[in-house]
């Protein structure tokens, strides 16, 4: 008997994603220290415009979200899956702040260093505000705060479009089944544009998004033990204008073998062959209405940067009554 300890839920992911063909590692496997690193590094990037274009939005038409979010002065709770650092978020806290509005934020994220910069970002500009951080995994688990609130979930960052679409409404419901009448969801989606503008954002020239994506064989090195050889793989990415899909690879520069030393793991790789890491779906109006109906929300605002590029949707949960009657192709997700 091995005497190695268990093997997390991640690891055990990212281990069946490394057997599948072609072979995909879960887009939350970027997040280790370094990888929260670069992604800081990435939302900095002039190429990168979905962090300047959720910022604008975010600060410009804060008060119509605060309406949206409380018409009736009653207190909320700001629930942010997937946080990272907050930045954003601060500068609506900040806002909501001055305008008196009672609530508290709820920043929820698997990364420690993300939420580290997190609170020590709120301590110093906002420090009177009521922050309740969690460290872990959105998928599971999930804890109302109080009965008096009503829970506002945000997704920003066009993390949505990490998932595919069945992944996608699964999550959307998954969240609208801990959700009462009544409460909201705040997504940040990227929009379907000129493909050299997207394409450019994943692929920036001074390789700071390479780094982030061969980051991903340094943490299978260290953490499962694996040889990979970071100068024999490269970054490519790619946007279907047909499916609205920027997508991220891995590309083995020539046929290789890759051992770990600690799993039974063992990757073939001819040249050419790549790791499917990251698939960063755009989305249109049509797209966007469709997902809300069928999963169980009506969409009450929807706001763009005066550039198009970008849209922060609102989502209110309405009654699961509607819900069955609005969801007529449901057996199709
Ligand atoms: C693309 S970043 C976006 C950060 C932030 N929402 C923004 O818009 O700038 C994704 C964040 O989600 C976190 N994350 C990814 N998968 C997660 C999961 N399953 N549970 C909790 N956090 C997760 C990562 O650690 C990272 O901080």
């Amino acid at each position: 008997m091995s005497n190695a300890p268990p093997l997390n839920e991640l690891t055990l992911r990212v281990i069946a994603g490394l057997k599948q063909t072609p072979k995909r590692l879960p887009a939350m496997y970027f997040y280790d220290e370094e990888g929260s690193r670069l992604f800081q590094r990435i939302m900095q990037l002039p190429g990168y415009y979905l962090t300047e274009a959720e910022r604008e939005i975010l600060t410009r038409q804060w008060p119509r979200l605060l309406d949206a979010f409380a018409p009736d002065g009653r207190p909320f709770e700001l629930i942010e899956l997937g946080s990272g650092d907050g930045s954003k978020t601060l500068d609506l806290c900040a806002a909501f702040a001055h305008a008196k509005a009672d609530f508290v934020y709820v920043p929820v994220d698997i990364s420690p260093h993300a939420l580290n910069s997190l609170i020590r970002n709120f301590d110093q500009r906002l420090p009177g505000q009521q922050v309740r951080p969690r460290m872990g995994d959105y998928f599971y688990g999930w804890h109302r705060h109080s009965d008096t609130h009503r829970q506002i979930v945000m997704f920003m960052g066009s993390n949505l479009g990490n998932m595919d679409r069945d992944e996608a409404l699964g999550f959307l419901r998954m969240i609208r089944s801990h959700m009462q009448e009544g409460d909201g969801l705040l997504l940040g989606l990227d929009l379907m544009k000129n493909p050299h503008t997207l394409l450019n954002a994943y692929n920036d020239p001074d390789g700071v998004t390479a780094a982030f994506n061969l980051n991903l064989l340094t943490r299978l090195n260290r953490e499962l033990g694996m040889n990979f050889r970071l100068d024999r793989f490269s970054h490519y990415a790619s946007y279907s204008p047909l499916d609205g899909a920027a997508r991220s690879f891995l590309v083995s520069q020539d046929s290789q073998t890759v051992h770990s030393t600690r799993v039974d793991l063992s990757l073939r790789f001819e040249a050419g062959e790549v790791i499917y890491t990251e698939q960063s779906q755009k989305y249109n109006q049509a797209m966007i209405q469709q997902m809300a109906q069928d999963s169980g929300f009506a969409p009450a605002l929807h706001l763009q940067d005066p550039q198009g590029r970008y849209c922060v949707s609102f989502w209110q949960a309405i009654k699961p009554a509607i819900v069955r009657h609005m969801l007529p192709n449901a057996s199709h997700a």
